[in-house]
């Protein structure tokens, strides 16, 4: 008897423990699966939101080629070094960064240095995006790991002319050029237009293409004055009224963002028109505002006896009928009339589709650049799914298209006293150059001497940094 109560009991123990055992999994079970899905909803909640950050941040404009697969790379980049090819960025082991821990990713993007210490070029903007706030880089870990489907082709490499070649001569360029503060509102700054700082400066990396560079090709100072970016030029738009964009209403600057397109004053082609159809036509309504705002309210930088570029008119009707006939006989006006009237119109006023050429920062610029580059490369944006396009009458142009060096400088000129900045002529030497893809920069023509100025330059500051050191320490 007592043997049987003995099982009973050890069963009855036995079975309550079992049900305790139950219980309690089903109980710790609950809230785990619980935090489970509420985990996994983090985690797409996180790689949306790196998705976002990499539209504001124009990831896919660089890393996607011509007609390749997102994120795949091997689009290549004309610097004044020569071509630099972006590198595939999608998670494949072999052929992208599939391998990258988060750390890897969060020093490649914000100080260029790839795993296994290679260098990266500054034609990645790593000096920009070094202000991205360790959030954001967990959330664009987890969308480039998560959220990017992989792709097995390697992007073509990248051969750079001596010394360029050398990836360490970047480690000198960096501690002269590169920041290594992540973004901070600044004390007082209002929430919108400290948004507006981090989606222009950090994210949007405005300032990589609208902000002069030295003979280095570093910047430092006069922000957003504008700057030649290959064979274009990236406008001054700070908010100076002649030099800059100051006369530019808010609801102005908001439509050429989202749409490159503004009546009377501007639109976005070359790289602008990749920076509006990758990226801004994306952003949320309120960070377009507050990128919109920030811009509006940056010092002005004016240069004197600067002309607002889109206040150029017409020229006079009177004038016209008097130079008629001398007109017939000019170049510029033949090709005018023959290639570009069809859609601009006769007298350059265009229509609801294509832009007057009067009223227009492209032909009353202080430089030639983006007349030139139009004319030559054309270009193409697409935004909400429409496709604006103008046709290349340079290289790419279809053969009956194409328009000799000689014939691009006359139609610019013509454009240019008829209805632009009558102050800018153009030689068919200066179109030979923009059709190269623009002039080379200093540090370039230096070629090998610029590995001694870098070095120099190097032990000059490390020199500084330890005489700092040593008064300070003997002051202490
Ligand atoms: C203005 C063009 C440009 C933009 C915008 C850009 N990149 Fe790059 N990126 C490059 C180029 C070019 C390289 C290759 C540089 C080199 O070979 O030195 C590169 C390299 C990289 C690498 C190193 C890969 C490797 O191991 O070779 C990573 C990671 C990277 N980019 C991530 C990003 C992310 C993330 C973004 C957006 C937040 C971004 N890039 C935006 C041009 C760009
Ligand atoms: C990759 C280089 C590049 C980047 C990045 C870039 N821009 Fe531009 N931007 C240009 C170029 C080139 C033009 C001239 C386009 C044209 O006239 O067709 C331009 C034109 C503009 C204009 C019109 C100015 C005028 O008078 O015509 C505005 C406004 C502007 N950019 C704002 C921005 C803002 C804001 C950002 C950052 C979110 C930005 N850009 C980032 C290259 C760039
Ligand atoms: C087939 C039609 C077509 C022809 C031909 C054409 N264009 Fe255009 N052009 C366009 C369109 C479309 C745009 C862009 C409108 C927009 O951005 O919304 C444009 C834009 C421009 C711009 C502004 C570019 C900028 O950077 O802001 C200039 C300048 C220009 N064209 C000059 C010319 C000249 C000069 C010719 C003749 C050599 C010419 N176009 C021939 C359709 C044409």
């Amino acid at each position: 008897v007592p043997d049987v109560s003995l099982k009973v009991l050890s069963a009855r123990k036995r079975g309550s423990r079992l049900r305790g055992l139950l219980l309690a999994v089903s109980l710790c079970g609950m809230p785990l699966a619980a935090a489970s899905a509420q985990q996994s909803a983090a985690g797409s909640d996180l790689v949306a939101r790196g998705k976002y950050l990499a539209t504001a941040a124009d990831c896919a404009a660089c890393h996607t080629a011509p007609g390749g697969k997102t994120y795949g790379g091997g689009y290549a980049l004309a610097t004044p070094m020569g071509v630099i090819f972006s590198s595939n960025i999608t998670p494949s082991k072999t052929a992208g960064i599939g391998n990258y821990t988060k750390e890897d990713f969060a020093r490649a993007v914000r100080e260029g240095v790839a795993p296994g210490g290679k260098h990266l070029y500054p034609a990645m903007p790593y000096t920009a995006y070094a202000g991205i706030t360790d959030d954001d880089i967990a959330a664009l870990y987890a969308y480039f790991m998560q959220g990017v489907a992989p792709i097995d082709v390697a992007a073509p490499q990248t051969h750079l002319k001596f010394p360029f070649n050398i990836r360490a001569s970047m480690i000198g360029w960096n501690m002269l050029y590169l920041g290594h503060d992540r973004f901070v509102p600044h004390q007082g700054e209002q929430t919108q237009i400290a948004r507006g700082r981090y989606l222009a400066d950090v994210l949007g990396h405005c300032g990589t293409c609208h902000t002069p560079r030295d003979m280095m090709m570093g910047q430092h100072g006069n922000s957003l004055a504008g700057s030649a970016v290959g064979a274009w030029y990236a406008p001054n738009i700070t908010p100076d009224p002649k030099a800059g964009i100051g006369t530019w209403s808010a609801a102005d600057v908001t439509r050429y963002l989202q749409t490159g397109r503004t009546e009377g004053k501007a639109q976005a082609a070359g790289p602008m028109a990749e920076v509006v159809e990758h990226s801004m036509q994306y952003l949320s309504e309120d960070d377009i505002a507050a990128l919109v705002a920030y811009i509006r309210q940056v010092p002005a930088v004016g240069a004197s006896g600067a002309v607002a570029r889109d206040s150029f008119g017409p020229r006079s009707q009177d004038e016209q009928t008097l130079r008629g006939a001398r007109d017939v006989h000019d170049k510029g006006w033949e090709i005018y009339s023959g290639t570009c009237a069809g859609c601009h119109q006769e007298n350059a006023e265009g229509n609801a589709d294509y832009p007057s050429l009067f009223h227009n920062s492209a032909t009353g610029a202080e430089r030639p650049d983006n007349l030139v580059s139009t004319i030559l490369f054309g270009f193409s944006r697409t935004v909400d799914g429409k496709t604006t396009f103008m046709p290349p009458f340079g290289p790419r142009a279809l053969r009956t298209n194409q328009l000799s060096d000689q014939d691009v400088a006359d139609v610019s000129n013509y454009v240019f006293t008829h209805y632009g900045n009558p102050k800018l002529h153009v030689s068919a030497e200066d179109v030979a150059t923009i059709r190269k893809g623009g002039p080379v920069a200093p540090i370039a023509r230096l070629g090998a001497f610029a590995i001694p100025g870098i070095v120099i330059a190097v032990i000059v500051i490390v020199g500084l940094l330890v005489w700092i050191f040593r008064r300070r320490g003997s002051k202490a």
